[in-house]
C-alpha cells in the first residue's frame, strides 16, 4: 500500500470514514431537537448561528422563535427598524450582533435580490459574518463541503488527537476529518459532541460514539490544554457635549450586565478615526476597543449624564476604564 493510499484513510491516527460513520449514526440518533433544525433555509440557519455565538442553547430557542416570528424572511429583517430589530433582540445581550444581522439582510436584499450566497467565500465579505459562520451557513444550508471549528469542536478535536494543535491547526484537521456527502450534519455533529458528551469537565466519555478512537479518553491534563483567547473588536462613542457625556441603559431585561450603564455602541464598519484604542479581556475574549468621537446615536435607552454624576451610575467594567483612559472618571 502506498503512503498516499495509508493517508487517505488516516487523519494523524483518526480512521476518517470510520469515525464518520460513527459519529453520524449517532448525531442521526441522538441529535436534540432544535427549532432551526427543523429545515435548512440559510435564513434560519444564519440567525441561530448568529445567536449561538455568545448566548446558550436554551435561550437561544425562545428568542429564535420570537425573532422569527416578528422577522420571518430575510427581505422583512432588512426592511425593519434597527430600533425594532434591536427590541426584538433584548435579552440576548451582545447587540452588534443584531446591528451586523440587520446589516447583512440589507446587503443581501440590495445586492444578492435577497437570495444567500451560496458559498462560505461569499458568505464571508458580508457585514458580521466570519469564518465559523459562513462554513456553517455554507455547509449546513448548501452542503459545501468546509469544516467549522468553534469552541466545542476544538475540545473535540484536541481530546481526540494526542498533541495540542492551535489556529490554522485545527481548521486542518476539522477539514481532514469532513465528511463531504453530509458536511452540513457531520459539522452539527462535531458541535453537538461538544455540546452534549465531550464536556470541558467530566466528559461523558461512556456516551462516546468515537471513544475507541480517542487519544485522552477523559479530562485534558492541564499541560495539554491550550488557552482560548478569542479576538474581537469593538467601537464606542464618546459623545461630550457641555460637561456631560452621553451614556446608554442596558436593559432590564439583558442576559448580561441588565440595568448598567454604558457608551453606546457603534458599528466598527463606519470608517471614523478613534480618538484611542484599548485592549479589554473578558473570560475568553479578548477586545480590542475603538473610542470614536460624537455624535453618538440617539436612543430612547439613552441619557446626558453630567460627569460629577458619572461615577456614581452603575457603569460597566470597560466604560469605566474609557472613562477613566479619558481623564472623565
Ligand atoms: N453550536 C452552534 N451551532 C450549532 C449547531 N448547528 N449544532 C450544534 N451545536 C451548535
Amino acid at each position: 500500500m502506498t503512503l498516499d493510499r495509508i493517508h487517505a484513510r488516516t487523519i494523524g491516527s483518526i480512521p476518517k470514514r470510520r469515525f464518520s460513520r460513527l459519529l453520524l449514526r449517532w448525531f442521526d440518533a441522538h441529535k436534540r431537537d432544535l427549532p432551526w433544525r427543523q429545515n435548512a433555509d440559510p435564513y434560519r440557519v444564519w440567525l441561530s448561528e448568529v445567536m449561538l455565538q455568545q448566548t446558550r442553547v436554551t435561550a437561544v430557542v425562545e428568542h429564535y422563535q420570537r425573532f422569527l416570528k416578528r422577522f420571518p424572511t430575510v427581505k422583512r429583517l432588512a426592511a425593519a427598524r434597527e430600533s425594532s430589530v434591536l427590541a426584538v433582540w433584548s435579552g440576548l445581550g451582545y447587540y452588534r450582533r443584531a446591528r451586523m444581522l440587520h446589516a447583512a439582510a440589507k446587503t443581501i436584499v440590495r445586492e444578492y435580490a435577497g437570495k444567500f450566497p451560496t458559498t462560505a467565500a461569499d458568505l464571508q465579505t458580508l457585514p458580521g459574518i466570519g469564518r465559523y459562520t459562513a462554513a456553517a451557513i455554507a455547509s449546513i444550508a448548501f452542503n459545501e463541503p468546509v469544516a467549522v471549528v468553534d469552541g466545542n469542536v476544538e475540545r473535540v478535536l484536541q481530546r481526540l488527537r494526542e498533541k495540542p494543535i492551535a489556529g490554522e491547526q485545527l481548521w486542518q484537521a476539522a477539514g481532514d476529518l469532513l465528511e463531504e456527502n453530509r458536511p452540513g450534519d457531520f459539522n452539527q455533529a462535531l458541535m453537538e459532541l461538544g455540546a452534549t458528551v465531550c464536556l470541558p469537565r467530566q466528559p461523558k466519555c461512556l456516551l462516546c460514539p468515537v471513544f475507541g478512537m480517542c487519544a485522552t479518553r477523559g479530562e485534558l491534563s492541564r499541560g495539554q490544554k491550550v488557552a482560548r483567547q478569542r479576538k474581537r473588536q469593538v467601537q464606542y462613542t464618546l459623545d461630550c457635549r457641555n460637561g456631560s457625556i452621553f451614556l446608554v441603559r442596558r436593559p432590564k431585561s439583558a442576559g448580561l450586565m441588565p440595568g448598567m450603564w454604558e457608551l453606546p455602541e457603534t458599528a466598527t464598519l463606519n470608517g471614523t478615526e478613534p480618538l484611542f484604542t484599548l485592549r479589554h479581556s473578558i473570560t475568553v475574549t479578548d477586545y480590542i476597543v475603538g473610542v470614536v468621537p460624537g455624535p453618538a446615536p440617539q436612543t430612547a435607552a439613552g441619557n446626558w449624564v453630567a460627569k460629577p454624576h458619572l461615577s456614581k451610575l452603575p457603569l460597566t467594567g470597560l466604560t469605566r476604564k474609557i472613562l477613566r483612559a479619558a481623564k472623565l472618571i
